[in-house]
């Protein structure tokens, strides 16, 4: 049986975690955001006064993490320490740091093994870098997003204020280029995904693809 798992990869400001996030809420699935995870864990290390850039002192934070995951408002969230971070796992220190962390392969297995045990929870929406190639090489359907380079520049410069496109294009390449050319996991197509160029895409009409996508198996049609 293959896990009960819809995989929506992609680069970052692809739109896929709106896009997963409704396409869970339409489906009556669990949404789960995977870089929330490595956000967190890097957060955490932060906050504990350990540098990201050296792997030994992430593994001494990852150790003894106190991760709780809980379901609420159809998610699968965590909190650290008995707190959830939110706002805090957004903001530029921890945007600045966190491919390093995500780099680390101990810090992926262990990452991979909570993401896998949340298909415990119920069937699952899961957007990431590695959910179709690693974490669920089985999952029942698999999405690619992506979307022009201008293009995403500009959906991420819409987030934040005061900064020009091409500073938020440079930015995000040298995030994709580090998630892309590292060893482990590095950010790749599934060759049996269904990739989706959202450019020139509402956000509705990505997600009425994949939903049309999934019911069209579903019927076998
Ligand atoms: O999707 P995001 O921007 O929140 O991801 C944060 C970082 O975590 C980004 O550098 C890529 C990394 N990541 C990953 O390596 N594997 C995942 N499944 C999800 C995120």
């Amino acid at each position: 049986m293959p896990s009960d798992v819809i995989a929506i990869d992609g680069p970052s400001a692809s739109g896929k975690s709106t896009v997963a996030r409704r396409v869970a809420a339409r489906l009556g699935r669990l949404y789960v955001d995977s870089g929330a995870l490595y956000r967190g864990i890097t957060w955490r290390t932060l906050e504990e006064g350990r540098d990201p850039a050296v792997p030994a002192e992430t593994l001494a934070v990852l150790q003894n993490l106190p991760v709780e995951f809980f379901v609420a408002d159809g998610a699968v969230r965590f909190r650290i320490g008995g707190y959830e971070p939110v706002a805090e796992i957004r903001g530029e220190r921890v945007n600045e740091r966190v491919s390093e962390v995500a780099a680390v392969p101990e810090v992926r297995v262990q990452a991979t093994a909570w993401l896998r045990a949340m298909a415990d929870k119920g069937p699952l929406v899961m957007e990431g870098r590695d959910i179709g190639t690693v974490v669920f090489p089985d999952a029942r359907f698999k999405f690619y997003l992506d979307a022009s380079p201008e293009e995403r520049a500009r959906r991420r410069q819409g987030e934040l204020t005061g900064t020009d496109v091409s500073r938020v294009m440079a930015s995000l390449q040298t995030r994709d280029r580090r998630d892309s050319g590292r060893s482990t996991a590095p950010l790749r197509v599934a060759s049996d995904a269904r990739a989706v160029d959202t450019t020139g895409l509402s956000i509705d009409e990505v997600v009425d693809q994949i939903v049309a996508s999934i019911e069209d198996h579903q019927a076998g049609v």
